[in-house]
Formats: structure tokens, C-alpha cells, sequence
């Protein structure tokens, strides 16, 4: 069986910009008969403050109670800078197939990161796929993530 991400536990959260498209996203994965995830976020499209549900799924991963998460605010960015203040994190901003599987085969990104108002519903199901069936490289690759991880410490 190939590698897949999608058979791994996993966490999807956004905050009000993003909410659109993990509505969408719970839905296809429960269509496709992916239950072993943790939907969080913000609980409507009313505004909320992103770094809020970031922190919350950052959490879950340095605990290890998720593998990996998904998460989407409205550009896929501003999230992701939040992120990557936490050690351990590698949170990659991912809006094609081909970065997505960079994301994985070269940084080893646990989160992908999707921008609900900037990608569409069928692009941000096929960056999925593509960042869940990629494995890391490791190697060179690991020795520059062993060099990002030894750059500082922010949480
Ligand atoms: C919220 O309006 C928006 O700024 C947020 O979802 C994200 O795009 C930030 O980078």
C-alpha cells in the first residue's frame, strides 16, 4: 500500500476566512470514507482572530494527538507565519499539486496550509491528495530541517 497521510490521524481547523472551504473539505473526506479526523476552528464565517485556532491545532500536534493538520484561513498566509513561531511546527502555504508535494518530499511539512478565498473547492481537494501520498526525502532534506529547528525557538 502507498504512503497516505489520509490514513494517519489528522486535525483540519480555519478561522472565518477559511470556513467555507473546511465545510467543504469535512464533507468530501466523510464522503470518502476519511473519519479519523478533528474538525476545529471557528465555529461560524463570523470574524474571529486566526492566531486563536492556529495555537489550538499547533497543540494538537506537538502532543501527538494528530499526525499532521490541515488549516485555511483567507489566503493561506497569515496563518502560517502564526505556525511557524512553534517549535516542531513546519507549516508550508500550498496552492498547486507541485508545491504541495514539495511541501512534503523536501520540508516535511506537518500542516498544509490552504487559502479558502484564494483556491477552489476541487484544486484544494487534489492538494490534499498530493501533499497526503508524498513522503519526506529525508537526507540533505533532513539536515536542513535539523538546521531550521536548531534557528530559534519562539514558543
Ligand atoms: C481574515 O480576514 C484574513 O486576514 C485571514 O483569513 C488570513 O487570510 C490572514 O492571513
Amino acid at each position: 500500500m502507498s504512503f497516505n497521510l489520509l490514513s494517519h490521524k489528522f486535525a483540519i481547523s480555519s478561522d472565518h476566512g477559511g470556513y467555507a472551504l473546511r465545510k467543504h473539505l469535512v464533507h468530501y473526506f466523510k464522503a470518502n470514507e476519511i473519519t479519523n479526523f478533528v474538525e476545529l476552528g471557528a465555529p461560524t464565517e463570523e470574524i474571529v482572530h486566526y492566531p486563536t485556532y492556529v495555537d489550538e491545532l499547533t497543540k494538537l500536534i506537538l502532543n501527538k494527538e494528530v499526525i499532521w493538520g490541515i488549516m485555511i484561513c483567507g489566503t493561506g498566509l497569515g496563518t502560517a507565519i502564526a505556525a511557524n513561531r512553534y517549535q516542531g511546527i513546519h507549516c508550508t502555504p500550498c496552492h498547486d499539486v507541485t508545491t504541495a508535494r514539495m511541501a512534503r518530499a523536501h520540508n516535511d511539512a506537518n500542516i498544509l496550509n490552504l487559502g479558502g478565498r484564494v483556491i477552489g473547492t476541487f484544486q484544494a481537494e487534489e492538494i490534499i491528495k498530493a501533499f497526503a501520498s508524498t513522503d519526506f526525502i529525508g537526507d540533505r532534506y533532513q539536515l536542513r530541517k535539523d538546521m531550521i529547528d536548531k534557528m530559534g525557538c519562539c514558543s
